[in-house]
């Protein structure tokens, strides 16, 4: 049937057909998406048991496998000294060690973190007896507005025990993965250096 031949009862007639399918299609869909599942970010993830030794004492977690490690010790544990930066590991802030080696706390998922032991900044001073680290960097004036430091001192703590050498050119060169915006480097070094002849 040509369109030129179509009456308008027929035109009424396969119009009101065709909607109807068209309706009916529509309905078949909506269907579907209803019955769907919800959208991966907002369905609720099986949560992880884990044993992470932090700071000296087995902590026993169950946390989300999408979790880093900087989450987990900033928002669930309230250990916020541990700092947020690019949260990409380009910054280092988030340096911490991990089975005494400095890792970027923003790029490890905590659920893959089962029995290994993590140090926090908060975990350096023996009591009330500052890591000679700490004491270096107030001494020398080893940073202005501290926000990068827990991450500084993290790191140089990672870096004396890997035994590396303490002379200025390789100490800029082994610390370079943390950035600090007030531009505190010399007297970072300077603290560095001389806690290495104490730690
Ligand atoms: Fe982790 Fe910047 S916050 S490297
Ligand atoms: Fe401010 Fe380093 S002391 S970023």
């Amino acid at each position: 049937m040509t369109i030129r031949n179509l009456t308008r009862r027929e035109f009424l007639r396969d119009t009101a057909a065709t909607g109807g399918a068209v309706a009916v299609a529509g309905q078949a869909s909506l269907g579907d998406a209803l019955a769907a599942p919800p959208p991966v970010a907002d369905r609720k993830p099986e949560l992880h048991q884990v044993t992470i030794r932090l700071n000296g004492t087995d902590q026993q977690l169950r946390i989300d496998p999408r979790t880093t490690l900087l989450d987990l010790l900033r928002e669930h544990l309230h250990l916020t000294g541990t700092k947020k930066g690019c949260d990409m590991g380009a910054c280092g802030a988030c340096t911490v060690l991990l089975d005494g080696k400095r890792v970027n706390a923003c790029l490890l998922l905590a659920a893959r973190l089962d029995h290994r032991e993590v140090q926090t900044i908060e975990g350096l001073a023996n009591g009330e007896e500052l890591h000679p680290l700490q004491a270096a960097f107030i001494e020398h004036d080893g940073f202005q507005c501290g926000y990068c430091t827990p991450g500084q001192i993290m790191s140089a703590a990672g870096l004396l025990n890997e035994g590396r050498p303490t002379d200025e050119r390789s100490i800029r060169e082994w610390m370079s993965g943390n950035i600090c915006r007030c531009g505190a480097y010399p007297n970072i070094v300077t603290a560095i250096r001389q806690a290495s002849g104490r730690a």
